[in-house]
């Protein structure tokens, strides 16, 4: 019994890698490097499919979850210097993304890298937040629930992958994914920065929202390093779980 069970399951994971995952029948396949029919797949696929599609690995748009990661780490032997971590973020808002450019995706993707342009009205990060600076003999050491909002959110990635073979098949395997972004505004919160004075969190952190410009460009590379990891684990799966050829429509030539 347990040998037919284990066999029965063996068999079955061979037909399923053999019949591969596939894309929904309502979803237009593309010509490799068709760059109008990849943007417009892409939206259908964002507009019909907001909370992914367990078939093809794709994950739920709406919130995508990261593990800890250092935004800004100093060095604590500067007379001034700022580390800021997070725990715990949830980015919302992929599921309202308009794809507005794709370049690239052509039949051997690892010849040239590919490209996707997206605009987001409204990007939201939530967490758990922990700021240690020192300015001079001024130590601050604050923890509490932030709350970021990237609002009308400009991205552009820059994808390079290699093809990898399985069971016959070819997958894309992404080794690198590089985001560039642009916005209008950062406005955000951060809890209890000053644990013993509300008001002095409130005057802070309508600093950081009056100066937004400034933060914003000494946090820009933590900041990108979290969108990267976030779309990195979105398109990691997808490509590991459908073979690249059963992406687009069969070559023609
Ligand atoms: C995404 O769009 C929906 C519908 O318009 C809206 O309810 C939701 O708040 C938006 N998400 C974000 C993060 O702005
Ligand atoms: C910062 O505060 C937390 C508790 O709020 C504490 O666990 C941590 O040890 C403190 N770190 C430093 C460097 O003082």
């Amino acid at each position: 019994m347990y040998t037919f069970s284990l066999l029965s399951f063996v068999l079955l994971m061979l037909y399923k890698a053999s019949v591969g995952n596939e894309l929904p029948c309502d979803i237009k396949k593309c010509h490799f490097g068709d760059s109008v029919c990849l943007m417009n797949t892409i939206n259908d696929l964002i507009g019909h499919y907001p909370n992914g599609i367990s078939e093809i690995g794709l994950a739920p748009l709406d919130v995508t979850r990261l593990q800890d990661i250092s935004i800004v780490d100093g060095s604590k032997s500067d007379p001034v210097w700022l580390s800021f971590h997070i725990k715990n973020l949830k980015n919302k808002g992929f599921n309202n993304a308009t794809i507005t450019r794709v370049k690239g995706f052509n039949k051997d993707p690892s010849k040239s890298s590919m490209i996707i342009k997206a605009h987001i009205p409204r990007l939201i990060h939530k967490g758990i937040y922990n700021m240690q600076s020192r300015v001079l003999l001024f130590v601050a050491n604050a923890t509490g629930n932030f709350r970021s909002e990237f609002l009308n959110f400009r991205l552009k990635m820059r994808i390079k992958g290699i093809q990898e073979y399985r069971n016959n098949k070819r997958y894309l395997r992404i080794y690198e994914l590089k985001p560039k972004v642009e916005l209008q505004r950062w406005v955000t919160w951060l809890d209890s920065l000053y644990k013993e004075n509300t008001d002095l969190t409130i005057a802070l952190n309508n600093i950081i929202n009056e100066n937004w410009l400034e933060f914003w460009q000494d946090l820009e590379p933590g900041m990108l390093k979290t969108f990267e990891l976030c779309l990195m684990s979105i398109l990691k799966k997808v490509f590991d779980n459908v073979a690249y050829d059963d992406l687009f429509l069969p070559d023609e030539a």
